[in-house]
C-alpha cells in the first residue's frame, strides 16, 4: 500500500468530487463488462454486489433466467455515462442473432459493485420492432464526445429529453429539436424521408393519454446524452395504465438530433 499523507489525500477527493467514488473509466469498464457478461450469457462476468437486484421490464426476474444469462451475438452496443448518479447505461442491438433483441440496460453502481440492472428488453411483436432496421440506422449515427466547451449541462439535456415527453400531452410545450432530428422508433426511421430535416415531431396523443410517468434518467454531458426510462400509458390496449418504455437522446447544443424509443408489448404490436 502507497503512503499517502491526510492533506493530500483530502486535496485530491475535494478536486474531484463525487468522480473520485464514481469514475468514468469505472462505469465504462463495467458496461464494457456488460456487454461481455451479455455476449457469453454469463452474469458472472460483472461484479455483481452480492445482492443484486435484477429486473426485466419493470418486473423482478431471477438472475440465471433472465435474458442475460443467454448468450446473445451483439451488433452493435452504445454506453453512456452519469458519474453523478454512478449509472451506465447500454443500449444492445442483436439483429443477427437467432433470436433478435433490441435491449436497454441501467448498471446502478455502488461501491465499485453493480448493485442493480435493470433492462427492457424487447424482441419481435414488441412496438414496430425490427432489429435489422434499429441497427441499420443506429450505426450510421454519431454520438462522438462534445468538446468541453461545447457540452450541455445536465440540467439542459435533461429539459430538451422531458419537453418532448412532456409535448405527447401538451401540444403547446416547446421541444428543442434540432435540424436534423430523426427518430428511431422499435425500427421505423423517421429520417427515411429526408436525412437534413427534423422529422423528430411527435403529435398530441388522444385524450385517453395521461403522460409519461415514473421518468428514470442517466445523463451524459461528454455524450450529449440521456435516457429515461418511464411508464407509457395508452400505448398497449391490454395496459392502458402503462407499459415498459425507454427514449434515448443525443442533445448537441440545446436541440435534439437523435431519439431512440424502446417500447415492450404484452401483445403484438400492443394489439394496434
Ligand atoms: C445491498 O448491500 C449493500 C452493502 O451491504 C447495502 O448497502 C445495500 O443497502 C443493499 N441493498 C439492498 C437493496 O438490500
Ligand atoms: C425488417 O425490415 C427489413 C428492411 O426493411 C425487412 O426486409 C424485414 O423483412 C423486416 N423484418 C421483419 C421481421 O419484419
Ligand atoms: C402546457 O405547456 C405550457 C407551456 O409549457 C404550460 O404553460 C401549460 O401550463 C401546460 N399546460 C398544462 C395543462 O400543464
Ligand atoms: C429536406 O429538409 C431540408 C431541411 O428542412 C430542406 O431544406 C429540404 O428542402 C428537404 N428536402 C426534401 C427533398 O424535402
Ligand atoms: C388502471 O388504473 C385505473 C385507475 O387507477 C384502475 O381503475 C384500473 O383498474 C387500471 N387498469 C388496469 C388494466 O390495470
Amino acid at each position: 500500500m502507497v503512503k499517502i499523507n491526510t492533506t493530500t489525500w483530502l486535496g485530491l477527493s475535494l478536486a474531484t468530487g463525487a468522480s473520485a467514488a464514481c469514475s468514468r473509466k469505472l462505469l465504462q469498464d463495467t458496461a464494457a463488462q456488460y456487454v461481455q457478461a451479455q455476449t457469453s450469457g454469463n452474469p458472472g462476468l460483472l461484479p455483481l454486489a452480492s445482492n443484486v437486484s435484477y429486473i426485466e421490464n419493470d418486473a423482478t426476474v431471477e438472475l440465471t433466467k433472465g435474458v442475460l444469462s443467454q448468450p446473445i451475438t451483439i451488433d452493435l452496443d452504445r454506453s453512456i455515462y452519469d458519474t453523478e448518479q454512478c449509472i451506465a447505461f447500454t443500449e444492445i442491438t442483436a439483429a443477427t442473432n437467432t433470436h433478435p433483441y433490441v435491449i436497454d440496460t441501467r448498471l446502478l453502481v455502488s461501491s465499485g459493485k453493480v448493485a442493480a440492472i435493470q433492462s427492457i428488453v424487447t424482441d419481435p411483436g414488441d412496438w414496430v420492432f425490427n432489429a435489422t432496421n434499429h441497427l441499420k440506422w443506429a450505426k450510421q449515427e454519431k454520438w462522438t464526445p462534445i468538446p468541453k466547451e461545447k457540452q450541455d449541462t445536465r440540467a439542459v439535456i435533461k429539459a430538451a429529453a422531458d419537453a418532448y415527453l412532456d409535448s405527447w400531452l401538451n401540444g403547446t410545450v416547446k421541444v428543442p429539436y434540432g435540424t436534423p432530428c430523426a427518430r428511431i422508433e422499435g425500427g421505423i426511421y423517421t429520417g427515411e424521408r429526408n436525412v437534413t430535416a427534423n422529422t423528430c415531431t411527435m403529435p398530441q396523443f388522444p385524450k385517453e393519454f395521461t403522460g409519461i410517468g415514473d421518468r428514470r434518467y442517466v445523463i451524459d454531458e461528454e455524450l450529449g446524452a440521456v435516457d429515461i426510462f418511464h411508464n407509457f400509458p395508452f400505448i398497449d390496449v391490454k395496459r392502458p395504465n402503462g407499459t415498459s418504455s425507454t427514449n434515448f437522446f443525443r442533445i448537441e447544443g440545446g436541440m435534439i438530433r437523435y431519439i431512440h424509443e424502446t417500447t415492450v408489448c404484452l401483445t403484438n404490436n400492443c394489439g394496434r
